[in-house]
C-alpha cells in the first residue's frame, strides 16, 4: 500500500514509511520501503517465521496490509471528521472495523494459539518495542537530522520515549505475571507432595 505522498529524494520520509510499516507488522518483505529491505534487521521479525514458506511470507504480508489499512482508515476518518464529512469518516471507521477482523485471521496462522501464552506474547512485545527505541528510531534521527527535517525529530524523538516506556511497562506486567507463575508452581508442589504422603500411607 504505497504512501501517494512518497517523496523519492527524502530518506527521512521512507523511512517514517517504515516505521509505521513495523508497528503494524511481524513481517512485510513485499510491502515494506526501501530501508527495511536494505536492512533486514530493522524488521520486527515473526518469531514463527519459516524461510522455507511462501505462504507464511505472504500472509505476513497480507497481516501488514491488512493492519496498515485498518490505522490508515481510522487516520482518514479523523481528517473526515475535521473537514466536516462525517458520512465519509463513519464508513471509513466501519471498514477499518472490518480490516481488524481480517488481520487477525491472518495472526491466527502467524502467532498459533498453541504456541502461545501471556509470558511469550510480552516477550514479543518487549523485544519489539526495545527494537524501536534502540535500533529502528535512533537510525531514522540521524538520517532525519542530517537531512534537516526538523518535525520529524520531533515525531521520532516522541515515539522513543513512548517506545521505551512500553518496553518498560511490558516487562513490570512480565516480571508481575513470573512471580504469579512461581507462587502457584509453589502450591502445586505442596499439593503434589501433600497427595504423595497420602498414597505412601496407603501403601
Ligand atoms: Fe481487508
Ligand atoms: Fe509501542
Amino acid at each position: 500500500m504505497a504512501n501517494p505522498f512518497h517523496n523519492p529524494a527524502s530518506a527521512t520520509i521512507a523511512n517514517l514509511e517504515a516505521a509505521f510499516a513495523v508497528k503494524m507488522v511481524s513481517m512485510a518483505a513485499k510491502h515494506t520501503a526501501p530501508p527495511l529491505q536494505r536492512d533486514r534487521r530493522m524488521i520486527m521479525a515473526n518469531p514463527f517465521h519459516n524461510p522455507a514458506s511462501a505462504t507464511i511470507a505472504n500472509l505476513e504480508a497480507a497481516f501488514a496490509g491488512e493492519s496498515m489499512a485498518h490505522i490508515k482508515y481510522r487516520y482518514f476518518a479523523k481528517l473526515c471528521r475535521e473537514m466536516g464529512d462525517e458520512d465519509t469518516a463513519r464508513a471509513f471507521e466501519a471498514t477499518a472495523e472490518q480490516e481488524v477482523m481480517h488481520a487477525f485471521g491472518h495472526l491466527d496462522l502467524l502467532y498459533p494459539k498453541a504456541r502461545m501464552s501471556p509470558a511469550q506474547a510480552l516477550q514479543f512485545a518487549i523485544e519489539g518495542e526495545t527494537h524501536e527505541y534502540t535500533e529502528m528510531y535512533p537510525k531514522f534521527r540521524h538520517t532525519a537530522v542530517a537531512e534537516g527535517n526538523a518535525a520529524a525529530v520531533q515525531e521520532i524523538d516522541e515515539q522513543i520515549a513512548e517506545s521505551r516506556e512500553h518496553a518498560e511497562q511490558f516487562k513490570a506486567v512480565l516480571e508481575k505475571a513470573a512471580k504469579r507463575f512461581a507462587a502457584l508452581a509453589k502450591v502445586e508442589e505442596r499439593h503434589a507432595a501433600h497427595y504423595q504422603r497420602v498414597l505412601d500411607q496407603l501403601a
